[in-house]
């Protein structure tokens, strides 16, 4: 996996003009010409921050044609050093934000074998047909798309679910239902950015295909505080709302709105908190909701329990029963201090059927942690038979949010087994054998030259490496080399062939 963003940024590939002699050239320049031209070349392609001071002597008989800039009077040719920052909002991984990655990564990955949850992957270039919606979601303004040098729409895609809907599609009959799918993946916005939220983001998605009961959304909810509690994260640092978007199905139901609307209404609705009560309500009226039902939404929405929910919607409304199965799950496994029932939560993507459930910092400081849902009328929406669907998707920048606001962010150093150091730049063909037997053995040996012991020891504690390997002279006469171990700084003479 690239450690780099995959957007690059345009001035990245900027190249330095050449300038182009108007006079016939003789054939001793002209040669030099050529090679300098091959050889600035090689550069400008093999470095991203060149900057070429170099001196020009050999063009000096260049002269611009009309419409070229002069050449610099010193005859050097000037490069402008390139912008170092990766595009905005995106970025670099060095290191140590690569080793916090694969670490957050690895907890991912664990929690879902865990679950008994299988890996996959999809493009992160996708077709942009993929992600046409109509209900006006605020994702589908914020694509990365374009057209490919094929005429072809594209999209760097801003969620996993519709790649999975269609992998779904594709393996058809073949594939034996439940599938449990999980994937890491880039993805990419064109946001706002807030704290946590960036044009690019690695999300986690967890997804259950062809389970219709609540114990879909049970297991997954399982998967999220499971992944907290190893993250050290606790039921009062962070809580799971869940409501159903079959409570708004029901109030529609009620004012008789045509089901047609459903999808935009959710849309609209879960706009409440992000723009104002009058502007949500003036949205939901020009998309044809009468001001009645209007009332009616923002009224069932603020509403605090599912017992009052019960109250006002019946008992026999499948959104009651859902909910109260997975409270009632929620309890046997023993996680019910981390969900709350919260009406409002509804979700901004247009093909959630049914529970929806998001993970919030209880302080209020950070967007969403994670949310998802049950999607059980995606499949039909790209033309196949709907299979019963459920997911989420948890994304790497929020959750780093809080693990630096706890301070529970891991002590991540380089971990190196050995270092091994010729004492004398003869010795490297020996020293290349010693590192070379370790690493044949699975040791992560880091071979150094060049440099004084003193450096040597600040590097093998820099790195945390085990052991310092010396390969010098005398020793090697006799069949053997220094070790040090550095945890307890106990040093002895080993033979070669019995080093392990
Ligand atoms: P979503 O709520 O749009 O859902 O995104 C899921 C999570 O991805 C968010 O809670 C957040 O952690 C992270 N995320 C989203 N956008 C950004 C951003 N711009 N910067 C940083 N992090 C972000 C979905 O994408 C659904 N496809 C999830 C799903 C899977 N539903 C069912 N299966």
């Amino acid at each position: 996996m690239s450690a780099f963003p995959v957007l690059h940024h345009h001035l990245l590939f900027l190249r330095p003009r050449l300038h182009v002699s108007l006079r016939p050239l003789s054939p001793r320049l002209l040669r030099r010409r050529l090679l300098f031209s091959a050889a600035s070349a090689q550069c400008f392609s093999s470095s991203s921050s060149f900057s070429s001071t170099a001196p020009r002597d050999d063009i000096d008989e260049v002269a611009e044609p009309p419409g070229f800039p002069p050449p610099p009077e010193s005859g050097r040719e000037t490069q402008q050093l390139i912008d170092v920052n990766p595009p905005r909002g995106t970025r670099d991984f060095p290191p140590e934000d690569m080793r916090l990655r694969n670490w957050l990564f690895q907890q991912f990955r664990e929690v879902s074998r865990i679950l008994s949850f299988e890996e996959v992957d999809f493009p992160v270039l996708e077709s942009e047909a993929l992600f046409i919606r109509k209900a006006g979601e605020e994702i589908t303004q914020q694509l990365y798309n374009f057209e490919d040098k094929g005429g072809r729409r594209v999209v760097l895609r801003p969620e996993i679910t519709p790649s999975l809907a269609r992998l779904v599609i594709k393996q058809g009959k073949s594939v034996s239902l439940p599938l449990k799918w999980f994937t890491i993946g880039q993805c990419w916005r064109y946001e706002r950015m807030t704290r946590g939220r960036r044009r690019e983001h690695y999300q986690w998605n967890m997804d259950m295909i062809g389970v219709p009961r609540v114990r879909a959304e049970a297991e997954l909810v399982n998967a999220i505080v499971l992944l907290f509690e190893r993250l050290g994260i606790t039921s009062s640092d962070v809580g799971i709302r869940v409501s159903s978007r079959k409570v708004l199905q029901a109030v529609l139901q009620m004012y008789a709105i045509p089901e047609c609307l459903f999808a935009e209404v959710c849309v609209i609705v879960d706009k409440l908190g992000k723009i104002t009560k009058e502007e949500v309500e003036k949205e939901l009226m020009s998309a044809g909701v009468t001001s009645e039902a209007v009332k009616g939404i923002v009224e069932v929405l603020s509403l605090a329990s599912l017992d009052k929910l019960e109250a006002v919607l019946g008992a026999d409304v499948e959104a009651i029963a859902d909910l109260k199965k997975l409270f009632s799950l929620a309890e046997h496994y023993g996680y019910s201090q981390w969900i709350t029932f919260d009406a409002s939560v509804v979700r901004g993507l247009a093909y959630y059927t049914g529970i929806v459930f998001e993970a919030f910092d209880r302080e209020g400081k950070l967007r969403a942690i994670c949310g998802g849902g049950r999607y059980d009328q995606l499949l039909s929406t790209f033309g196949s038979d709907d299979i019963p669907a459920c997911g989420f998707g948890f994304g790497d920048a929020v959750i780093v949010e809080l693990l630096k606001e706890k301070g529970l962010l891991p002590d991540l150093g380089r971990q190196v087994d050995d270092i091994v150091f010729p004492l004398d730049e003869e010795l490297e063909g020996q020293a290349s054998m010693v590192a070379s037997a370790l690493r044949r053995k699975g040791h992560s040996v880091d071979l150094v030259e060049d440099k004084r012991l003193k450096w040597v020891f600040k590097h093998a504690e820099r790195v945390n490496a085990s052991r310092l390997i010396l390969v010098g002279n005398s020793e090697w006469q006799r069949g053997m080399v220094r070790v040090k171990v550095l945890s307890t700084r106990e040093e002895y003479e080993t033979k070669i062939d019995e080093l392990s």
